[in-house]
């Protein structure tokens, strides 16, 4: 008991000493950034594609919070350490251990650290099977000329590419030096230079203090267009283009999140374009947010992705999620910031789409899940955080925000927002620092609105509060009536007016069929709509979802070309899962998993094999 209260005095003492670095153990970290943290990476490796390693230095800068600290204590995966060194007056080797790894975390890696250290160096290179690194061939590629190389650091992967402390209650700076093969350029999440001679050896500097789960490269032959002074894409040549057109509104979104949220704080946005086989949808790397094709859909129906990357500018990278335990307060204020800029760029109406879509399907995987997992706080100690990923921070966690919208009025939630990014800019905030700031800067300014029990119960809490958001559209409505008199045969589907629908209005007519429809009443739909033959991949998965429910088997032609070609776990986890529960649909699984495997990124490898039991 004295030694817990004395450890925790420590640390708030400590948390109160510096600010930034979060009150509690980050239970995804072996760092002891409580005694010794880096405040600046220098990193210089070299991408070698024909052995698939990175291999080279990462160089800290170091402060000590603690005189009497005699080691240095860093996170790592999978990695082969050849030397460390130490700056003491001048550079001198150092012992270190790296221990016996932990299936989730990896090996905690133990420099000795002299009384007067002031840098650590530690020599390395990874491993072919480095979690967070994918090497495409320049066969799976969309060029076939040129190998490609990018990274996937969230949540705890960038220690399976760079010697980290990987704690998110940590912030640096970083500078880079990556050579790569001549023909090709390598992009950071840092400051890009569209002139930058490609020569192989390129330099970054990245002046804002990051989480490390931020740090991010991508290496392949990559080409540049300016959709606006200070946004760009970085694009393979195919489609380079269509994702400066898809995305065109880009700039136009940053401007609007200035005007709810105060200035976007980085510099330069661009935008680099993953190959296919991207596990994510997108990931908010600093000034380059890593986005996946499948959102170019010609008529920019899927460009909430892009308004999600960005709002993380300011929820997430700038007031960045304490431990992952507290993945909501980066998500489902993001989510909350997207949904507010498709509004101001797109209109309400698309924006109320958006948001009942999202909701349905919330209320939906709610059903399949555990209480404990419901709520918006969650304790992961032990576990996997990829694994706990959910809709519940997202889609709960924005709702958990138009709830105090709708309570309080824009006005005042707006400049809430706004006050909290600014007070908390560059640091990170645990739920219970959070919880702390919105009773003093909301609740108790304004009485008698939101009680304090309100809100523990909706970060505490299991499933949704009664009194919780429910988004309706009166579009959905009558699309949901015009679905209602078909089934009912007074309506034939030529008779309804498809037309001019939007994506969003395929997916509620889509995922709200009934569940006892026939096979003969998919192929109507099928032959009116032309689903299974659908270019938006959005429509495409719903469809595919609803005809392996149905057993519709007119799809397995389509099931063969979408799920090789499609990295997004989002989009084809759903698929090979319900493929999964009947034995013939396994075996169609596999015969079409085993074959595309070698091109999924290691992430995807890792949930789909759990699924199909390879
Ligand atoms: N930061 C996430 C991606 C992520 C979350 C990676 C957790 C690893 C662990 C990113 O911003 C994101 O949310 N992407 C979504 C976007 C969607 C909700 C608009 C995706 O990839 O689907
Ligand atoms: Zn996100």
């Amino acid at each position: 008991m004295i030694k817990y209260i004395l450890s925790l005095l420590v640390t708030l003492t400590l948390a109160a000493a510096s600010p930034g670095i979060a009150t509690a153990k980050d239970a995804h970290s072996y760092a002891n950034v409580e005694a010794v943290t880096s405040t600046h990476l220098h990193l210089d490796v070299t991408v070698d594609f024909d052995r698939k390693v990175l291999h080279g230095t990462a160089e800290y800068d170091i402060r000590r919070l603690d005189a009497e600290v005699r080691s240095f204590i860093l996170d790592s995966r999978d990695l082969d350490i050849a030397k460390v060194e130490v700056l003491v007056g001048d550079w001198q080797a150092t012992t270190f251990k790296l221990a016996e790894a932990d299936a989730i975390l990896g090996s905690k890696l133990t420099v000795a650290l002299p009384a007067k250290a002031t840098k650590v160096r530690l020599h390395y290179a990874t491993q072919p099977k480095s979690t967070g690194l994918q090497w495409l061939t320049p066969a799976q590629t969309a060029g076939k000329k040129y190998p490609y190389l990018f990274t996937q650091s969230q949540a705890i992967h960038t220690r399976s590419w760079v010697p980290i402390q990987d704690t998110t209650g940590l912030r640096l700076t970083y500078t880079a030096r990556i050579r790569t093969p001549k023909a090709l350029l390598a992009v950071m999440s840092a400051p890009n230079d569209p002139t930058v001679e490609r020569d192989g050896d390129y330099a970054f500097t990245m002046p804002h203090k990051i989480p490390p789960y931020l740090l991010a490269l991508g290496v392949g032959d990559l080409k540049f267009k300016a959709m606006s002074e200070n946004t760009g894409i970085y694009a393979e040549q195919y489609i380079l283009d269509a994702a400066a057109e898809e995305f065109a509104d880009t700039y136009k979104m940053m401007e609007v999140t200035e005007k709810l949220y105060g200035p976007y704080r980085w510099g330069r946005y661009d935008i680099l374009m993953m190959p296919p086989s991207y596990p994510m949808g997108g990931m908010e790397n600093p000034m380059l947010s890593f986005i996946t094709p499948t959102v170019i859909a010609g008529d920019k129906s899927l460009v909430d992705l892009i308004a999600h990357e960005l709002a993380h500018s300011w929820s997430g990278n700038l007031v960045t999620n304490a431990s992952w335990d507290e993945l909501w307060l980066n998500e489902g204020t993001t989510s909350y910031v997207e949904n507010r800029i498709m509004e101001e760029v797109y209109g309400p109406e698309r924006a109320l789409m958006e948001q009942a879509l999202s909701n349905q399907g919330l209320l939906r995987s709610l059903k399949d899940m555990a209480p404990v997992e419901t709520s918006l706080h969650v304790n992961l100690d032990g576990k996997d955080p990829d694994a706990a990923f959910s809709a519940v921070p997202y889609d709960k966690g924005k709702s958990f925000f138009f709830y105090l919208e709708h309570k309080y009025g824009r006005d005042v939630f707006d400049s809430f927002l706004q006050k909290y990014f600014t007070d908390h800019s560059f640091q990170s905030i645990s739920t219970e620092q959070f919880i702390a700031y919105v009773k003093t800067n909301l609740i108790d300014k304004h009485p008698g609105v939101v009680s304090m029990e309100k809100i523990r119960e909706w970060i505490y809490g299991t499933g949704m509060p009664a009194d919780a958001p429910n988004p309706t559209s009166d579009i959905f409505k009558i699309v949901l009536q015009q679905q209602s008199d078909w089934l009912a045969g007074t309506m034939t589907l030529d008779a309804i007016p498809t037309a001019g629908w939007a994506v969003h209005q395929w997916l509620h007519f889509i995922t709200n069929l009934p569940a006892d429809l026939s096979v003969a009443r998919m192929a109507d739909l099928d032959k009116a709509y032309a689903l299974t033959a659908s270019r938006n991949n959005e429509i495409a998965h719903a469809w595919l979802l609803q005809s392996l429910r149905h057993d519709y088997a007119a799809i397995t032609p389509r099931l063969r070309d979408y799920l090789p070609n499609i990295g997004r776990l989002k989009l084809i986890r759903p698929l090979y899962k319900q493929m999964a529960t009947t034995p013939e649909g396994l075996k169609l699984a596999l015969e079409i998993y085993r074959p595309a495997r070698p091109g999924y990124h290691p992430m995807t490898q890792r949930v789909l094999d759990k699924i199909l039991g390879e």
